[in-house]
């Protein structure tokens, strides 16, 4: 359910019409509501009442710090990869003791980061990986709290370049092998054992995987306690789907049911790291027509939003419904591709689709953008990167300007060599 709704043929983001934004802010225009955030965490938040829990949002799906406050005031954490994302989640709000930190390449520098801020656990990745937080924390003489990810070889039935729990992925550690790589890691001098990571992919739209990989990772649990390794966490991952047309994902309720049994007797606390589920469906991006032409073959529908602007439809060829932000009552229909202004036949938001004959000048809303939307956008083209707006109620907030040509050009230097000091 969103916030995204018609009124007398006018889209209307909660009581703001998208079409108002557009023309104020410009296109294109990512359009967050507020009001479905918040209730999407919430009702993630409360369908594992009962059970000791910390939702910690995936930043990677949306990192505008506006959202990210969001969750902050609702008690949430945060999932981080990077340092970039630590920064972030820090200066929006998030307390270090609710950020857990994965992914397969954490430097130097950011697990050094990440220990002095102070976060809950580091998820481990690999061997290597954990002698050199080891390293780091004897340095700082700190001891680092981890779960070590393990990879429990189930197939999430998902698109492949989202699928993580397959052996053949380069995440976690092979469940086969974690039980001795635990057992190592409890002798490391600067590590302290906490929990345990998994996620075994993104935009799931059936329980059944969930199931399989937490049976998995509670037997391991067990077996891990009973070597007297104190594992109080279990991180259940993210990776629960959407609606973008036909799909339909279980509800978190639903997930809930489903995986509680395995988990009671494991007697740890979870942790969540969902991020599609909560900010998907909350937000659109909003482009506007500024051509279109036929040729022989196809209908082609050109717009001030690209593959830099939204890349999901051209690296996954995932499908966002099109709607327009003004019904047009008279208009006919014809099937079009919605393409952007790169220079890429890849660049395009959707391709052979039904849809009203747009005029010039008209804008569509491409729903379902709220999650991997803006934060996978880049410059490519030199296209500064669009403005985001978060709505409440009957108001409206830029929330991230849009970027300026001279925004493009930060950080570059000229050497002497070419400006003729030299
Ligand atoms: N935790 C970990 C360790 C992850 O790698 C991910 C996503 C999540 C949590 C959050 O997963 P979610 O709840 O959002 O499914 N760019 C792709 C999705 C990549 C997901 C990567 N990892 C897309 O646009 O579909």
């Amino acid at each position: 359910m969103d916030d995204f709704r018609y009124l007398e043929g006018r889209l209307f983001c909660e009581q703001v019409a998208v079409e108002d934004i557009a023309r104020e802010v410009g296109t294109p225009v990512y359009i967050y509501s507020a009001t479905t955030l918040e209730r999407h965490f919430t009702v993630f938040d409360r369908a594992f009442d009962g059970i000791p829990h910390l939702v910690c949002f995936a930043m990677k799906a949306n990192s505008n710090q506006s959202v990210i406050k969001i969750f902050a005031r609702l008690g949430g954490g945060a999932d981080v990869v990077s340092g970039g994302e630590l920064y972030r989640a820090l200066v929006a709000g998030i307390p270090a003791e609710r950020i857990v930190y994965a992914g397969v390449g954490k430097t130097r520098q950011e697990i050094e980061y990440a220990l002095k801020a102070g976060i809950l656990m580091f998820n481990i990745e690999s061997t290597e990986e954990l002698a050199a937080i080891n390293e780091a924390a004897g340095e700082l003489g700190v001891k680092a709290p981890i779960a070590i990810r393990i990879n429990p070889d189930v197939d999430a039935r998902t698109h492949p370049y989202i699928s993580t729990g397959l052996k053949k992925n380069k995440f976690g550690v092979a469940i086969e092998d974690a039980f001795d790589e635990y057992l190592a890691a409890a002798k490391l001098p600067n590590i302290k054992v906490i929990g345990i990571h998994q996620h075994i992919g993104s935009q799931l739209t059936e329980l059944s995987p969930f199931v399989d990989s937490i049976k998995k990772t509670v037997a391991l649990v067990k077996r891990l306690k009973a070597e007297g390794l104190d594992i109080r966490y279990i991180d259940v991952g993210g990776g629960l789907g959407i609606k973008y047309l036909h799909e339909n994902p279980p509800h978190p309720d639903e997930l809930a049911m489903a995986i509680r049994p395995a988990l009671t007797d494991a007697g740890c606390e979870l942790i969540f790291e969902p991020g599609r589920v909560i900010v998907g469906n909350s937000g659109a991006l909003v482009t506007k027509v500024l051509y279109r032409k036929s040729t022989e073959v196809k209908n082609f529908v050109i717009c001030d939003a690209g593959m830099n602007d939204l890349v999901r439809p051209t690296l996954y060829q995932a499908y966002h419904e099109i709607r327009p932000v003004e019904i047009r009552p008279d208009s006919e229909e014809y099937t079009a591709d919605l393409v952007g202004p790169i220079c890429e036949t890849g660049d395009f938001l959707a391709k052979d689709r039904r849809m009203a004959i747009p005029e010039q000048g008209d804008m569509l809303a491409l729903m379902s953008a709220g999650a991997y939307g803006f934060t996978m956008s880049s410059n490519y083209n030199s296209r500064p990167r669009a403005a985001e707006v978060m709505v409440k109620g009957d108001g409206y907030f830029v929330v991230r300007e849009r970027e300026t040509y001279e925004d493009l050009l930060k950080g570059e230097k000229i050497p002497d060599f070419l400006t003729g000091k030299g």
